[in-house]
């Protein structure tokens, strides 16, 4: 068995996975959103304290599985410095103690393997990842063979849902609550712009809306913006922060019909995304891979499903060489 840590944002999560079946033995994650919410975002520091306190509570549950393990996996990149390194540190320490191998995972390839867990992986895959740090479509042909074909230019897809949601004082993470006061809302009573719309270019752009519906919210009494005002803003910005991303998407649909599609990363959750997505490869008779909803957000068990295939290649990092890094530019 494996046994991996994520810890790159503020979920701290724990999992173990058996290399042989690929079946997930145990799994548990604690999230801080509420701890967050109150800031409207992620306070770095915060997170890293909080992963202080809730990975070793995770880990004590574990300790029955320690004579089978035959490595630690843990996220290394990308994510933010200072909570990467409590997940490492507690790697590091395990990997030391137990005397097993190490293995570093990219963040990253765990949204994409979330869509196998406990299955087998599906290659060549183009991929949409959208999450709260990324945007990004990639043509995954094995776990060493990805490259990402298209990014954002500024903001991501999530974090813009994040940002909107903070403009109303609504909460974090803003995802699922745009989402769910947008259902109240008319989607057509603002009509913001769809980014890069006339651009050929395959890429995405979301700092432009952001500034659209900053202009909405201060035009409706900012902090004073009536309720029904605050749904119609959620219903008209998630419409067009879809459409923008369709509209690329059909584009390289044009360009070629992929065999298999997926969308994943935490903002993967988003119904009206979905909805669309499926739609497109239904047309197209594209197979369509979604992750199942509790895989989407970060989890140790996506992690685990990387580190089996790693495993499987003897792929080790030396503990003395495990780095942390923030961004990556290319897997
Ligand atoms: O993958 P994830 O858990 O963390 C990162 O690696 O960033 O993604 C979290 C992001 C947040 O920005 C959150 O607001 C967004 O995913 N998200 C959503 C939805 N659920 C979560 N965005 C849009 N619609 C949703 N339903
Ligand atoms: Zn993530």
């Amino acid at each position: 068995m494996i046994l991996s840590i994520e810890s790159s944002c503020d979920d701290s999560s724990i999992a173990i996975t058996d290399i042989k079946s690929k079946k997930l033995i145990y799994h548990k994650k604690i999230s801080q959103e509420l701890q967050h919410s109150v800031y409207g975002g992620v306070v770095p520091e915060l997170a890293a304290r909080l992963h202080v306190e809730a990975l070793p509570k995770i880990l004590e549950e574990c300790k029955e599985y320690f004579p089978k393990l035959k490595a630690i996996a843990v996220t290394n990149a990308p994510g933010l410095s200072v909570t990467l390194m409590e997940g490492v540190t507690m790697a590091k320490a395990l990997a030391l103690s137990l005397d097993i191998p190490l293995i570093a995972v990219n963040h990253l390839k765990g949204h994409i393997y979330s869509l196998f867990i406990e299955k087998d992986e599906v290659f060549p895959t183009t991929i949409l990842l959208v999450s709260g740090g990324h945007t990004q479509i990639i043509e995954a042909n094995s776990l060493n063979d990805m490259k990402i074909i298209a990014s954002t230019l500024d903001d991501s897809f999530g974090e813009s849902f994040d940002k909107v949601s903070k403009m109303m004082g609504l909460g974090y993470p803003g995802g699922p609550i745009v989402q769910e006061n947008g259902l109240k809302g008319d989607e057509d009573r603002f009509d913001f712009p769809v980014p890069l719309r006339q651009r050929p270019n395959i890429e995405f752009s979301y700092s432009g809306l952001k500034n659209a519906v900053r202009m909405q919210i201060e035009k409706l009494g900012d902090k004073d913006i009536k309720e029904q005002d605050k749904y119609d803003v959620c219903a008209s910005f998630e419409k067009t922060a879809v459409a923008h991303i369709m509209q690329k998407v059909k584009k390289l649909f044009k360009q070629k019909i992929p065999k298999n599609f997926a969308i994943v990363g935490g903002a993967s959750a988003n119904i009206r995304l979905r909805t669309a997505i499926e739609e497109l490869c239904q047309k197209n008779n594209t197979k369509l891979f979604l992750s199942q909803l509790k895989y989407c957000s970060d989890n140790a068990a996506m992690i685990g499903r990387v580190a089996v295939e790693q495993y499987n290649q003897k792929d080790f990092t030396l503990i003395d060489e495990i780095d942390v890094q923030t961004r990556i530019k290319d897997f």
